[in-house]
Order: C-alpha cells, then structure tokens, then sequence
C-alpha cells in the first residue's frame, strides 16, 4: 500500500511542487500526496495542488482557538488516511493535541539552520547577524516553534552581495532538494532516534 501524505500550507507552495515532483518522478517511492490543506483562502499552493488533480481543503483558521482548529485539521488527515504530515509553509503554531496525535508523522522545512533563526524572516534575520552560511532545516515538529529533532539541514554559503532575495532563493533551491529526501527517509524509517539525534539506518 502506498504511504499516504497530508501537505498543510498557507502560501506559495513550492515546497509542496518540490514533494509532488519527487513523488511524481518516484524520488519519493511508494507514496501518493492524499491531501493538501490551506488554513488561507486564495493560498496559490491550493490551485497547484487542484491543477495536478491533488485533493484540497481549504479550513480558515481565523478567529478559531488553536485546539479547536486544529481537531477540524486532524479530522481531514484522518479522513484521507495520512501516515505522514508535511507541513510546507504552514505558518502557524500546533496545539499540543495535535502533536501528540501524530507522534514522529510530522515534518516542517524552515529557511534557516536550526537552532538559530526560527520564527519569521529567518533569511533576513541570518543576513542581518551576519552569518557566513545559512541553509535550511526538515525536522520532527512538536508543539514549539520550529524546534524538535532535526532530519536534514543543507547549508548555503552567504555571498557579500545577497540581498535577502537572492540568498532565499538559494535557500528555497535546497529547501526543495532536502525536503524529499527527509520524506523518504521518514517514510521508509531508515532512521533511529536516539534523545534529539535522528541517526539514518539502511
Ligand atoms: C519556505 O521558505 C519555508 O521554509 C518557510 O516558508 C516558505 C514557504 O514557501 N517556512 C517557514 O518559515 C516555517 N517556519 P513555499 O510556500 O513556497 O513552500
């Protein structure tokens, strides 16, 4: 049986495009996307999804307590049978219910190299220290913000003319390199969890 995938985002969505190509082209083996879920209306990752004949789910969030918004989420992921949730671009807190619902199932992709820039403009909050390298970062979500045990990171050298465009386009380049191959990995459970440390197995 195929391994089913609940994409949730709020935007873009070209994370989401990145993982439907892998799938699509079997870099991602065994695996279909069963659903995509916007908590906005008008994301343009809904028409990407409908214009490859994905199923899409629009649940606004505003206005709703956290928990009770997300009991409507889970219910959809339950719905089309999701063994894993890949958030891409989804910019909202989980509520612990829903952590704890799918414990090790849920993936996040942030712009920056964890531990370090989390929350809003990581490219730019990374130009603005800095830094000489920046990347990104697939991890384990748990209910604080882009935190939990990190799958892959890919890191990007910081060029002296970057503005805070064109090194998150790089970024955005790796982000949708490592963003399957840490679905794969999970999906296959060639990995091991020892505290934080997510070790690859064979
Ligand atoms: C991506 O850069 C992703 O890493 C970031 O939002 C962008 C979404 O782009 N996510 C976060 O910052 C999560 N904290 P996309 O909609 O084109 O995939």
């Amino acid at each position: 049986m195929k391994k089913r995938i609940g994409v949730l985002l709020s935007g873009r969505g070209s994370n989401f495009e990145a993982l439907a190509e892998s799938v699509a082209a079997g870099r991602i083996p065994n695996a279909e996307i069963a659903v995509v879920i916007s908590n906005r209306e008008g994301a343009p990752g809904i028409q990407r999804a409908e214009s490859r004949g994905i199923k899409t789910r629009v649940i606004p969030s505003k206005g709703l307590e956290r928990e009770v918004y997300d009991r409507q989420v889970a219910a959809v992921l339950d719905e089309h049978k999701a063994d894993l949730i890949c958030l891409a671009g989804y910019m909202r807190l989980l509520s612990p219910f829903f952590v704890a619902k799918f414990p090790n199932r849920i993936l996040n992709i942030h712009p920056s190299l964890l531990p370090s820039f989390p929350g809003l403009e990581s490219q730019r909050q990374a130009l603005e220290y800095g830094v000489k390298f920046a990347g990104c970062t697939v991890h384990f979500v748990d209910e604080n913000l882009d935190a939990g045990p990190i799958v892959i990171q890919a890191v990007v050298a910081v060029e002296d003319q970057d503005t805070e465009e064109s090194l998150s386009a790089r970024i955005l380049k790796e982000e949708h390199r490592v963003y399957s191959q840490a679905v794969k990995i999970v999906l296959e459970e060639k990995y091991k969890m020892v505290g934080r440390r997510v070790l690859l197995t064979n």
